[in-house]
């Protein structure tokens, strides 16, 4: 199926497009201005008409006012299956109704096709994103909770829109830390060789310790930095003690990743490090860095402080790691749009390398290949704080995860599925409503405000949540199920109909769907497609109220109805990384 096809925005403007050239003077340019209606007027609007009119003012005896041009505008319209009518309002926008046998077809066709049809269509081949990159030793925490659920779905949303997506775990596992935590194993585990897993459980806890130990013994402290020398100089007992200690986090990730139904590929600091000498001599001969203060550095205009990419110890750092590994996507890799996931904090770093990059004309133009920095807030407690257990410790996610599963089968129980259903079905369900809605309640807020997160308010089946939507989706699903229908037949032999205005207002927001995907793609604003889907289950249940599905003489064109909600949803679901729920 072809892509790019669905946006109604771009196919008013193929039309409008050819109205403006039979209305303009050919040397005056105009693109068409294209956007969703507002108030009761239109479903779209063209709005050229105003700047057309101060553009051509006196040269065209025709044009009075910007009124006049929208008229001429509607006058030259060509013929087109989409448009029914166009009228002028105010100063002169144009309204646009669209033809309700046109959108009927086009769902039907999307029905026949498939939603791939829908899908948008971006100017790229490939694409990275940078996304979740905890650190080593460090337990994940809800940070990296919201650049692993918002990065996923910005790669799913690429994906769905063609593009190969590089999904870069780009985890903390090079630094100075590693000196101390090498040198603590080789005391506490003196037999560490002959392992093939280390029997440390319990991480962070072992990391806590040897930072302990490294504070408080200088001789300790000694050995800890000259361990990091020979990590970093190669010698293989120390990589050996590294990789393992590497190893036993990654079994942790591991664990979340696959319960969270996201796919990464790991890229980590250490990868970069032996290109970062030669990166450094590329910008070096464009003469971007500068000794300063016994490091070197890059200085960037308007900026207080330099970017340091040696440090004074001779040392690299995240910022040499980060210019290397951009390097390496952009000519290695040939990626052409570069995304990175981590939390408003960070803006200065990208800001900066960023910047360095266009400096040693890695990023030419506006255009393609682009960086993009996807900062988001901070997970807040109920008492407007970072969130903290009440030990006010770092949350845990595998906790959190497991929290969100039990409560979500408690609820289920409550609503008598133990009897009802399998165990497995009530676990399945559990899960699919419980990561879902962890995962909805991040990802539909705009991302740069901070969230405060609240199981009971995420969990509720009522309002703006995962478990409202996904039982709303269920009972589409029962309604189709219980007519008794094979809608695999009726797609192909039924027709859709949009003659209730409840079916017109549903018809036409199924019809948004790929402009809303193509917006939340660009701007890398996941929570658009949220709304997106909460609005689709408000008017599937105002379409539901009243008009009567099954048994009435519309049955065919309103079960079809019912299923292309339900494909949109299961689609909306998917891009989100939620799990649909087909019974309830
Ligand atoms: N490991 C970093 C952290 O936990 C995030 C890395 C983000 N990616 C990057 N290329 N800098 O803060």
């Amino acid at each position: 199926a072809e892509r790019g096809n669905g946006n109604v925005k771009r196919q008013l403007a193929e039309v409008f497009e050819r109205s403006l050239r039979a209305t303009v003077p050919s040397e005056v340019d105009v693109e068409p201005i294209i956007t969703v209606g507002t108030g009761n007027f239109g479903d779209y609007q063209c709005n050229n008409a105003m700047g057309v009119f101060s553009k051509i003012k006196g040269k065209n005896a025709e044009f009075k006012n910007p009124r006049s041009v929208g008229e001429a505008i509607i006058k030259n319209l060509p013929e087109s299956e989409l448009v029914e009518s166009c009228s002028v309002a105010g100063p002169g926008f144009v309204n646009i109704v669209l033809s309700k046998t046109w959108l009927a077809k086009s769902i039907q066709n999307m029905l026949a096709e498939g939603i791939e049809t829908w899908a948008p269509k971006l100017p790229i081949k490939r694409a990275v994103v940078d996304f979740s990159s905890p650190n080593i030793a460090k337990e994940m925490h809800v940070g990296h909770l919201r650049s692993t659920i918002i990065g996923d779905t910005l790669a799913r949303m690429l994906e769905f829109s063609g593009v190969e997506v590089l999904r870069r775990n780009h985890v903390g596992d090079w630094g100075t830390q590693f000196g101390m935590l090498i040198e603590f194993l080789f005391e506490q585990f003196p037999q560490w060789e002959n392992e093939t897993e280390l029997p440390i459980k319990d991480l962070e806890g072992f990391y806590k310790q040897s930072k302990k130990r490294f504070d408080d013994d200088a001789e300790f402290k000694q050995r800890a930095q000259k361990a990091v020398v020979s990590l970093q100089g190669g010698d293989s007992k120390y990589r050996e003690a590294w990789s393992k200690i590497c190893e036993i986090s990654r079994r942790e990730f591991q664990k979340v990743y696959v319960r969270l139904g996201v796919q990464l590929e790991e890229k980590g600091e250490s990868f970069y490090n032996p290109y970062i000498p030669k990166v450094l001599d590329i910008l070096r001969s464009k003469n971007l860095i500068e000794p300063s203060e016994g490091a070197q550095v890059i200085f960037i205009e308007g900026k207080q402080i330099p970017l340091i990419v040696v440090k004074s110890d001779g040392g690299f750092n995240y910022a040499s790691t980060d210019l290397t590994a951009l390097w390496y996507r952009l000519n290695e890799e040939k990626a052409e749009w570069i995304i990175y996931v981590t939390d408003v904090g960070q803006r200065e770093h990208f800001e900066m390398f960023f910047h360095a990059a266009k400096l040693a004309g890695w990023l030419p133009s506006d255009k393609y290949p682009k960086v993009n920095h996807v900062g988001f807030g901070l997970v807040l407690g109920e008492d407007g704080k970072r969130f903290r257990t009440r030990s006010s410790e770092v949350v845990r996610l595998v906790d959190l995860l497991d929290e969100a599963k039990s409560r979500s089968k408690d609820a289920l129980i409550e609503r008598g599925k133990a009897t009802e259903w399998s165990e497995e079905q009530l676990l399945q369900t559990a899960e699919a409503v419980g990561y879902g809605a962890v995962k909805y309640a991040d990802l539909k807020n705009n991302r740069l405000t901070n969230y405060t997160f609240n199981f009971d308010q995420m969990l509720n089946d009522k309002g703006n949540t995962a478990v409202y939507l996904l039982y709303a989706h269920a009972r589409i699903c029962s309604i189709i199920r219980k007519s008794g229908k094979d809608i695999e037949e009726l797609k192909k032999i039924g027709e859709v109909v949009l003659d209730h205005s409840d079916e017109r207002a549903l018809g036409l927001h199924l019809l948004h769907f790929s402009e809303i995907v193509e917006e939340a793609c660009s701007n890398l604003l996941p929570n658009v497609l949220c709304e997106y889907l909460y609005n689709l289950s408000e008017f599937f249940t105002k379409f539901y109220s009243n008009c009567q599905v099954v048994g009435s003489p519309e049955e065919t064109s309103r079960l079809l109805l019912c299923e292309a909600t339900a494909v949109v949803m299961r689609t909306c679901f998917k891009l989100l990384g939620i799990t649909p729920v087909y019974q309830i």
